[in-house]
């Protein structure tokens, strides 16, 4: 081509070279004034952690919250389908509050209403940001990740109270209340296999109508599965079911006996129960909790009972 075209070539190319810039540049612009006075954190990975062992890792063995020092708390929490372990949070307002989460099984995401905090849950890393709650109030968690049927159920909370709030709930928890299995079953079992027992056809299995079965056919079964959890193809009731339910093992024992003494007689008749049935204890649960299972030893445990 000639010198003229090449020129005007030329001079188009750095108009567009320049328009560019300035568009990158501006993005940073409002990226930095964003950060700058909205308090906006990036957020940062701070490290790997492998979903099947969550249950012995120091940060997730027990999530939940920690303090670090005057005012400032850890906050460990697992996303995990469908649910936040733990799924309320409760921190003092004013403290700093240093978040850190994982996900057991997909990825989820963490966004509070009326905050920046907002961020993807991704399995095998551990994501962190940290936060200062300026007003008290209880403030809704939904997962903004798709993570699979029941993703719009994923709620979770945050309860922002006063220090002195917070220090009386806290030695509330010093001295536990006895636990109330119900309550235990609505905030981490409901969300599947929902609060009638019914679970959802063909995506999670019923509790009512079956747990009596498989106490029958194998008293630990149940101790085992809700310390374990399960994943694979099963049938029950003649309906196929290929899912997970994840290891609950993060529950106390006392939880577990509560929630598992409760859903073997909320919707059944007693005598769906063998007849020298006496209610789980959570003794039975800490030596079972002894001798983990993989989920294929579980698998292959259920398909060894006899089931009507
Ligand atoms: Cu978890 Cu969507």
């Amino acid at each position: 081509m000639d010198h003229a075209t090449h020129e005007r070539i030329a001079k188009w190319e750095r108009r567009w070279l320049a328009a560019s810039g300035l568009m990158s540049l501006t993005f940073v612009i409002l990226i930095a004034y964003t950060l700058a006075t909205e308090g906006g954190e990036i957020v940062q990975a701070a490290g790997r952690t492998d979903p099947a062992t969550l249950t012995t890792s120091a940060l997730f063995a027990q999530p939940g919250v920690r303090a670090l020092g005057p005012n400032e708390y850890q906050v460990s929490l697992i996303g995990q389908a469908f649910t936040w372990v733990p799924n309320t949070v409760v921190v003092p307002v004013g403290a700093l509050v240093r978040f850190y989460f994982t996900s057991r099984d997909v990825i989820h995401g963490y966004q509070v209403e009326r905050t920046s905090i907002n961020l993807e849950v991704i399995p095998g890393e551990v994501a962190t940001l940290h936060y200062t709650f300026d007003e008290p109030g209880t403030y809704r968690v939904s997962c903004n990740q798709y993570c699979g049927s029941l993703h719009h159920e994923m709620v979770g909370w945050v309860e922002v109270v006063s220090a002195t709030e917070f220090a009386r709930r806290q030695s509330a928890q010093a001295a536990p209340a006895a636990v109330d299995g119900e309550s235990v079953f609505a905030s981490n079992c409901a969300s599947c296999h929902q609060a009638n027992g019914e679970g959802i056809a063909g995506a999670f299995p019923p509790v009512a109508g079956h747990l009596p079965d498989l106490v029958r056919a194998d008293r630990a079964y149940p101790v085992k599965l809700v310390l374990n959890g399960l994943q694979g193809a099963i049938t029950v009731d003649g309906v196929g079911y290929n899912g997970q339910m994840p290891a609950w093992s993060h529950l106390s024992d006392d939880e577990l006996a509560a929630v598992l003494n409760y859903a073997v007689t909320a919707w059944d008749d007693p005598e769906a129960l063998p007849a020298d049935f006496v209610p789980y204890t959570a003794d039975e649960i800490a030596a079972e909790r002894q001798t983990p299972s993989s989920a294929a030893e579980m698998l292959a445990l259920r398909g060894e009972l006899e089931l009507p």
